[in-house]
């Protein structure tokens, strides 16, 4: 979205289609773009099922003239992972109200009214061409436009918003733009991310959007957005607010009728809450990125502002109004322009083939910026800067529930133990969907501790709000930072892993957990007991990063195994206990997620209650079999797989004796990895796992950034 920057449309599709390969990695069955037509206020889209690739293709086969340009446009993108309605063609994204393309609509979530509204809109006589939930919305708005028109009310387009707002049910993060409305676009969300990255040439006077709540009596009635600057132009484009023509190129804006804006006829709200002018008050050509993730945004602008559920934001004229679908007490009145950390070249592969393999490699680095600014490992102390306040109430606690899905959820169940240990606190792991069906207890004086690599996970998101309906305090563990997660939680703390883009959590892991190692070390910082087990682990953590990257070292090895034992199984086991039982678990999953092999991480002490009868000498079995104070015990499980003839591969600490010696007399193969204290061997342990399922999907030829049917950030329920 550009205002007063001259952008020609094949800029603009180029800006969109590279926005959607950025965020194809959290889901890619269907892309589509819509943008201005040819003719004025007609509107064009192209859509195609599969990846971005093949939507370029489609815009060429079109050939849409690249060559026109515009002052002031507005376009909107999508790239769609189905939820309701197959990947085809009319399903794609953006979704429209007729075939003049009135109101067109991109939608992150679902609508769970969909149908009642479907009824209802058939009966008003429109035509559905889609299986999606998202037509209806499109279609909604045009039944409100039109209907309101015809009682002589003509609304601005945030107005027509709030009508439709009041319809929908379920979650959405949409954008919706109007021939009606020209170069305006709607950004509104519930439940699904949404932000706005501000691209401006000249520093920003403000470096915040003041919120208009709603005012009921006032619905319906279009308000005057610059106050005395109400029939100024800046560059020939008008900024009272009222319709104005889509501007077609310089040329058509000089035509207009130009009067520089003074610095002065802003009052300082209106200047504060809706013109993004330059710091000395000139006017300022600005763009406008609205994105579901920083990725897209990341190579226009640093600058971007989150927008909170119920948020209606409205741009048009280079402004940015913010307003409320409804009305609440003590809800924040600004919403900050806050600057990314992130770098471009973090969302890039750089020498790697995927995403998911730079991530495995950028594990020593990323393990230690989680710990960066964070331990002194000097002194054997640390400190969490967003937990601090807040320490002495979870100290408190009766009891602490740790939430998330997936990785993040393993990230639990590999620290639950340590939790205990230092914080003699019970601590119970909850999958967010289940904790949800089950209605669990929740009271006022609870800790509930949500993880979470994007921070926008429908389940986990769904359980957060739970637990702050009944007064719990909440703790966030997020790698996104800004996002809903992060934002909604009491306090919390940053992972700092760096964008995760490959679909299978590899890095995000391994920070989650010392994080989450961190938080269990700052709950016992008052405690002499723990004093030398602190030390252990603060000194054990320090030779992580170094660690890992000795442990990467076993890549040719792994790769073998991939390419020969492993190769054309259909089925992988994996035993561990104690600490290693969610290295199984989550070995397991890396293994399912991208290499489609079936793979289950089992308790060691269940073996004998039932996964025994599986085992043979053709089942392969991964055991992690490393030092720790239940090291007997494992022993003992891998030596009852190899009296049924099972040929175990074992990860084991280096130089160990028990496995060289066994080694001599079965079949057994080793992947050894450095020892370090007993809660931390899990960091090391899981390292091989990520390596072998990478290989074991390359070797099938799978896309290892795009496996089947998944997403990375899943906001739907
Ligand atoms: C999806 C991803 C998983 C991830 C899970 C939780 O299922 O495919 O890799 O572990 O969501 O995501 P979160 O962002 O909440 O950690």
């Amino acid at each position: 979205c550009n205002f007063l920057v001259e952008r020609s449309r094949g800029e603009i599709i180029d800006t969109l289609v590279e926005g959607l390969e950025r965020l194809e990695y959290r889901g890619y069955d269907s892309t589509g773009i819509a943008i201005d037509g040819d003719e004025l206020d007609s509107t064009m889209i192209f859509r195609q099922i599969g990846k971005v690739a093949a939507l370029k293709e489609e815009i060429k086969k079109q050939n849409p003239n690249r060559d026109v340009t515009f002052v002031s446009h507005c376009g909107i993108a999508h790239t769609r992972w189905a939820t309701h309605g197959e990947p085809k063609q009319v399903n794609c994204h953006p979704q429209r109200s007729d075939p003049l393309n009135s109101f067109v609509i991109v939608h992150n979530g679902i609508i769970t009214n969909f149908r009642e509204l479907r009824t209802l809109l058939v009966n008003k006589g429109f035509k559905f061409e889609s299986d999606t939930d998202t037509e209806c919305i499109a279609k909604l708005f045009k039944h409100l436009y039109d209907t309101n028109l015809q009682n002589g009310n003509e609304l601005d387009f945030h107005e027509l918003t709030k009508l439709v707002l009041l319809e929908l049910e379920g979650s959405y993060g949409l954008l919706c733009k109007s021939i009606h409305y020209p170069n305006e676009v709607i950004a509104t969300r519930k439940g699904s991310p949404l932000l706005i990255g501000v691209k401006s040439e000249k520093k920003l006077k403000v470096d915040f959007v003041d919120v208009e709540f709603p005012d009921d009596n006032n619905l319906g009635k279009p308000e005057t957005p610059l106050g005395s600057a109400t029939d100024s132009t800046v560059d020939g484009i008008t900024v009272n607010g009222k319709k104005h023509p889509r501007s077609y190129g310089v040329d058509e804006a000089q035509s207009s009728n130009l009067l520089p804006i003074a610095a002065n006829e802003f009052n300082l709200r209106h200047s504060q809450s809706r013109a993004f002018l330059s710091e000395d008050g000139t006017p300022n050509p600005v763009e406008f990125f609205l994105s579901s993730d920083a990725a897209s945004v990341i190579k226009h602008t640093k600058k971007v502002l989150f927008l909170e559920d119920d948020d209606i934001a409205h741009i048009y004229d280079g402004e940015l109004h913010i307003h409320r679908s409804r009305r609440e007490v003590g809800a924040s009145m600004t919403r900050s322009i806050q600057t990314l950390e992130m770098e471009l070249a973090q969302i890039m592969k750089g020498p790697y083939k995927h995403f998911m393999q730079k991530e495995i490699y950028e594990q020593p680095e990323s393990t230690l910026n989680t710990m960066r600014g964070r331990i002194d490992f000097e002194n054997n102390t640390l400190m969490l800067g967003g937990l601090k306040a807040w320490l002495p109430a979870i100290r408190r606690a009766r009891r602490l529930i740790m939430i998330a899905c997936g990785t993040s959820y393993h990230s639990c169940l590999a620290t639950r133990a340590i939790f205990e240990e230092l914080s003699e606190i019970p601590v119970s792991v909850e999958l967010a969907s289940d904790f949800l069906d089950r209605k669990s207890p929740v009271f006022r004086d609870d800790i509930c501790v949500f993880v979470s690599q994007s921070g926008e996970t429908a389940d986990t998101m769904l359980a957060l709000n739970y637990c702050l309906e009944r007064g719990a305090l909440t703790v966030g563990i997020v790698n996104s930072v800004g996002s809903s997660l992060s934002r909604a939680t009491h306090c919390g703390v940053h992972i700092n892993a760096g964008p995760e883009i490959g679909v299978a959590s590899t890095k995000a892991y391994t920070s989650q957990y010392i994080a989450l190692v961190m938080f269990a070390l700052s709950l016992s910082d008052d405690r002499l007991s723990k004093l030398e087990r602190r030390k252990d682990i603060i000194q054990g953590l320090k030779l992580i990063p170094g660690q890992i990257k000795q442990v990467l070292q076993l890549e040719k090895k792994i790769k073998k195994l991939c390419e020969n034992e492993l190769k054309d199984q259909k089925s992988l086991l994996l035993l561990g206990r104690g600490y290693q039982f969610a290295s199984a678990l989550e070995g397991a999953l890396k293994i399912k997620e991208i290499s489609y092999m079936h793979s289950e991480g089992v308790l060691a002490g269940e073996l004998k209650h039932g996964v025994l009868a599986l085992v043979d000498e053709n089942l392969p079995i991964i055991a992690f079999g490393t030092r720790d104070s239940l090291f007997p015990k494992v022993v003992s499980s891998i030596e009852q797989v190899t009296a049924r003839k099972g040929h175990p591969i074992v990860i084991c600490n280096e130089n160990d004796e028990v496995w060289a010696k066994k080694a001599e007399s079965i079949h057994l193969v080793t992947l050894e990895v450095p020892q370090t204290v007993d809660c931390l061997q899990g960091l090391l342990n899981i390292i091989p796992l990520q390596l072998m399922s990478y290989w074991l999907a390359v070797n099938k030829g799978i896309d290892v950034d795009f496996p089947r049917n998944l997403a990375k950030s899943v906001t739907v329920e």
